[in-house]
């Protein structure tokens, strides 16, 4: 079944069932430009045979970063070296999508002291500024600007855009009914909260037309009290649907709930659950005729194999492994590998590591794959997290510096 093509909604056939889930780069240059490295680490992911690449967060609005090494899609962005990004990545039958994103009250402090947002709820995390409850205006302006980077994605060589409305970030936020506590026709019933995303969705879909991929990532739940429940995501995955979106993907949380890259210690259990979020995939799933991706913990091609033959799922969205070995879905297909890479089932506990230790680490390897050529699996996992806290502290001095912030 991994093996099998699957056509889009929009007509679009992808060549299997493996897609690289987007994972936020860091290796933009200080004007939120996609860079050699970064060009580089697309093409070596098409090779390894993947059918469809997304891109890390790419923000529509550059106030609105969810770190200082954002590749952005707006007007002043290099659409020469975006054509070389989407050629690298399309070199070897792969297709890709930017994923689109604002990032809302999860902007670090630095890059933004006081960013928009659904109301003027701060994160519970330090780091992050004070944010203001958008205005209609605001609203409709940053709808726009999710059209403008579609159009862009369109003329640059995507084959479609993945509108972000998961993990906290703007559009996830205004789903919550714990963090949008408005009144006006943008809060209050799942209606309302979900308008955000859907008016985004319908505004991108005029612009770029039927034939372009307009995908949407959806948290199955915020797994927050009082926030987007997994109802709640059955609902709003039915009323995308009637927008015409081509496939959803399925994941879930947010900064303060971070479940979507979980990691189990195999010091915890020998018996490590895969696949965290197929269980929710599978409600949304069956009440939809549209294509589900699941993203989350898929390590076996058993697991995958069983997901997809269930009926369970339609696409397979797979992180952390493109990391570590980008020619994976080749030796899956060839039957040389069974099990994909799991390094983060080698680290200790979370709850023995600095907060985010794990996934700094994988994101201080992605950023060895743009900056050295390959990643550097030897690093202990709280250098490679202290490595990426530095590594990012620099990328925001330059990109403040360019600014004359
Ligand atoms: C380093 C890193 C960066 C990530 N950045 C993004 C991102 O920009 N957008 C997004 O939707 N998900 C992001 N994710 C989540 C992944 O897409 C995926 O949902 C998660 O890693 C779980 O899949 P896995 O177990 O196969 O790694 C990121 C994950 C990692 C490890």
């Amino acid at each position: 079944m991994i093996e099998q093509p699957l056509k889009l909604p929009n007509g679009t056939l992808l060549k299997n069932r493996i897609v690289k889930s987007a994972m936020s780069e860091a290796l933009a240059d200080a004007h939120n430009n996609t860079t050699d490295g970064h060009i580089n680490l697309f093409e070596r992911w098409g090779e390894g045979g993947a059918a469809l690449l997304i891109t890390g967060n790419t923000p529509v609005d550059r106030w609105h970063l969810e770190h200082a090494g954002n590749f952005v899609l707006d007007e002043k962005t290099d659409a020469e070296q975006t054509k070389r990004l989407t050629a690298a990545a399309k070199k070897h039958g792969a297709k890709i999508l930017a994923q689109l994103a604002h990032a809302g009250r999860q902007v670090p402090e630095a890059i933004n002291p006081t960013p928009l947002s659904v109301s003027e709820l701060k994160l519970d995390l330090p780091g992050y500024g004070q944010p203001k409850s958008a205005t209609e205006e605001e609203l409709q302006a940053t709808i726009a600007k999710f059209v403008t980077s579609a159009g862009l994605a369109k003329d640059y060589g995507f084959d479609g855009v993945q509108i972000h409305a998961a993990h906290g970030y703007l559009l996830s936020s205004s789903l919550s009914p714990r963090i949008n506590m408005r009144d006006d026709a943008w809060g209050g019933s799942l209606e309302k909260r979900a308008r955000l995303v859907l008016s985004v969705v319908r505004a991108v879909r005029e612009k770029v037309g039927k034939d372009f991929i307009v995908a949407v990532k959806l948290n199955s739940s915020d797994f927050q009290k009082g926030g987007f429940s997994h109802e709640d995501s059955i609902e709003t995955a039915k009323m995308l649907e009637k927008e015409g979106v081509d496939f959803i993907e399925i994941s879930g949380g947010n900064f303060e709930t971070p479940v979507a890259y979980a990691h189990k210690s195999k010091q915890e259990s020998t018996k490590i659950r895969e696949a965290y979020f197929l269980e929710y995939a599978k409600d949304i799933k069956a009440a939809l005729d549209i294509p589900v991706m699941v993203t989350g913990g898929f390590r076996s091609r058993e697991v995958m194999e069983n997901a997809l033959t269930n009926g369970d799922a339609d696409l397979i969205g797979i992180g952390r492994p493109f990391i570590i070995d980008p020619e994976f879905p080749s030796k899956l297909f060839t039957g040389d590998m069974d099990m994909i890479p799991a390094v983060e089932r080698d680290f200790p506990p979370a709850q023995d590591l600095p907060r985010g230790a794990v996934l700094n680490w994988f994101c201080h390897q992605l950023a060895l794959h743009g900056t050295a050529g390959d990643s550097d699996l030897s690093v202990p996992v709280v250098e490679g997290h202290e490595k990426y806290l530095d590594y990012i502290e620099t990328s925001t001095k330059r990109l403040l510096e360019t600014r004359g912030q």
